[in-house]
């Protein structure tokens, strides 16, 4: 075999490789979010329990009634959640085409809310009801819970969480800033935390610490995306990264009603 041959395969084997990587990551970032998600499933069906029992010990009509009525919508709120938990883990393509930040950011957070609020994390969200850009959906997606994920572990309760979304039209960018009250980073640690396998976080009892790689796969999507991604930090005060893609033009036949 010679070398342009062999370097074509290698190349081609490190293509497959990072993919299978953003994917375990993708999944272990869901595993951030376990004690959540089963906090969450456990109140549902203790719901259907409840009601359940109620339903069968009261033979009236309004009782029953009742009760499958909050059956039923403690069922559909847990295949919410899991409808969403697989449509995120899922290897989806890697196609660059206008996708609506906002969108992606409400995606996620639907996922992450649960574990925002079991940490008495208060949100503030300000954004348009849309904001173009040319990204992969699946990938970004992976990138603000990423960012999310960090910015709640930095934070101990009360914390506050800010997210903003806009379109800098006179820049051609558009932006995602995600902005905590957490711990803040040293200036020393600032030009590290993209590395792999930079982490600060020490394993707990489980053995389950950071990977360090949150952060470094989230630089290759931006390069991968040709956008930029900014911090500032400051320690005791909180931290903010600013996430800045190539925007696009609402794709045709989509009509923003928020400017009405
Ligand atoms: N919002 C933040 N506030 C304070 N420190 C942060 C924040 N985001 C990242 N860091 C620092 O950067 C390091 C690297 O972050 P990264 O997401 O790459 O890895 P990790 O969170 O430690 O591990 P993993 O993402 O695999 O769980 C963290 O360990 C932490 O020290
Ligand atoms: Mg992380």
């Amino acid at each position: 075999m010679d070398h342009a041959q062999e370097n074509l395969e290698l190349r081609q084997r490190l293509k497959v490789l990072e993919e299978e990587l953003m994917r375990a990551q993708r999944l272990s970032s869901v595993g951030a979010l376990a004690s959540s998600i089963t906090h969450e499933f456990n109140n549902i069906l203790t719901t259907v329990i409840n009601y359940a029992k109620m339903g069968l010990r009261h033979g009236d009509e309004a009782t029953r009634t009742k009760s499958f009525d909050r059956i039923l919508s403690a069922g559909q709120r847990a295949a919410k959640i899991t409808t969403g938990m697989l449509a995120y883990a899922r290897n989806s393509s890697d196609r660059i085409e206008p996708a609506d930040l906002k969108r992606l950011l409400d995606d996620v957070l639907s996922l992450v809310q649960k574990d925002l609020q079991m940490h008495r994390i208060g949100v503030d969200l300000m954004a348009p009801s849309s904001v173009w850009a040319m990204a992969n959906a699946s990938q970004i997606q992976q990138l603000l819970m990423n960012l999310i994920v960090n910015a709640r572990q930095a934070m101990t309760e009360n914390g506050r969480l800010k997210l903003i979304v806009r379109d800098n039209k006179a820049e051609g960018w558009a932006e995602v800033i995600v902005s905590d009250s957490g711990c803040g980073i040293p200036h020393d640690k600032l030009p590290h935390i993209f590395d792999s396998f930079y982490t600060t976080k020490q394993p707990d009892a489980r053995g389950q610490g950071g990977t360090g790689l949150g952060l470094a796969l989230c630089r290759r999507i931006v390069e991968a995306h040709q956008g930029r991604i900014r911090v500032e930090s400051e320690i005791g005060k909180g931290t903010t990264f600013t996430l800045k893609l190539p925007r696009s033009e609402s794709p045709a036949g989509f009509i923003d009603t928020s400017a009405a």
